[in-house]
């Protein structure tokens, strides 16, 4: 029993060299340490030999275990060690490396542009009023004035679908009759913004899609005047308190007296620069006293009532506002553009 524990010992040092890996070790460590491992079984067959034999070989046998556990235990520590490294020497992780900055939305700069149009007509006591993109010839020409061969239709080139008479809206007018009908016989203070479309050649000046946004109030002994200083008071809170406003006479079939107003220019502060083209002035929104037949389609008898309306363009407002000069840039998707607001 001896020889053969002297075998098995030459084996298992043989065994523990060869393990290269900590998987291997484990192995090796089942197979000749643990409960059921070679070396432990041959200690349970001391009991067979004789008398005399058992001190010699109980003592040679714990010598032995103590050796290879020992061996085992520093075995253990290296490969783990090894392990490690390689795991690190596999990893490209450089701790020098300064850090990544996450990107960060924001807020499209029409959208802050919307937002703080909504804020000053709110405070006035104006609610926005959702229409759909999706319009009828009705609301969208018909019922605002426009015959059909009236040729102010030509003023806007409508997209049209397969369904006869449903088109994109071309402007968000064609939400006042909506309006109309759901609030009547109620006074109306409501803003409608919206996205617009309509069939042109895209250019720097031109898109096929924008935003407006509507403005509607109907009551009695709404005036002119309440339409100017609405307006003008809009001007100043949007573009700073110097800021002054002028009306010249326009045409929309839809309003009756028309107007366009202005705003002296914020970037010269009216002395004439490049952006106003040396005027001094500023074109920003169209304007007017809804038309009487256009009350009288939204069910408000024009005898007792008034209104007025007017429309902007977000994008424009931006465009001066910040001196951009090419309306494309709003939908053209680029980060280097839209990470300017
Ligand atoms: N709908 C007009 C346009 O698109 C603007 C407008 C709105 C004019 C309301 C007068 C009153 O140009």
């Amino acid at each position: 029993m001896l020889d053969e524990l002297e075998k098995l010992h030459a084996e298992a040092q043989q065994g523990l060299h060869a393990a290269a890996t900590s998987d291997d070790l484990s192995t090796w460590f089942r197979h000749y340490l643990a409960g059921k491992g070679q070396i432990t079984l041959l200690t349970r067959q001391v009991g067979q030999l004789s008398p005399e034999e058992r001190p010699v070989f109980g003592q040679q046998i714990n010598v032995i275990k103590k050796e290879l556990q020992t061996a085992y235990e520093s075995r253990a520590e290296e490969l783990k060690m090894a392990e490690l490294e390689a795991v690190m020497a596999a990893d490209t992780l450089d701790v020098t490396l300064p850090g990544r900055q996450p990107a960060r939305g924001r807020l499209h700069i029409t959208t802050q542009t919307l937002r703080q149009i909504y804020r000053i007509f709110g405070d006035m006591g104006f609610q926005v009023y959702r229409s759909p993109d999706v319009e009828t010839d009705a609301y969208n020409f018909e019922m605002l004035n426009f015959p059909p061969h009236h040729p102010a239709r030509e003023m806007q080139d409508s997209f049209y679908t397969n369904t006869p008479d449903v088109i994109l809206r071309t402007h968000t007018s064609a939400g006042q009759i909506r309006a109309m009908h759901e609030y009547y016989p109620e006074p109306i203070r409501v803003i409608l913004p919206g996205m617009c479309y309509r069939n042109e050649q895209i250019t720097a000046r031109s898109e096929i899609q924008f935003y407006q946004v509507e403005g509607l109030a109907v009551g009695h002994n709404i005036t002119f005047a309440d339409l100017k200083g609405t307006l003008t008071e809009f001007a100043k809170r949007l573009f700073g308190a110097k800021r002054q406003t002028r009306f010249r006479a326009s045409y929309f079939p839809f309003t009756e007296p028309s107007a366009e107003m202005d705003v002296s220019c914020f970037l010269c502060d009216g002395k004439g620069c490049q952006v106003c083209k040396q005027t001094g002035w500023l074109e920003i929104l169209g304007c007017g006293m809804v038309h009487p037949v256009v009350l009288r389609n939204g069910g408000y008898n024009p005898e007792k009532y008034t209104g007025f309306a007017f429309g902007m363009g977000p994008e424009r407002i931006a465009m001066l506002k910040y001196g951009i000069n090419d309306i494309r840039q709003f939908w053209g998707n680029d980060l280097r553009f839209l990470q300017q607001f």
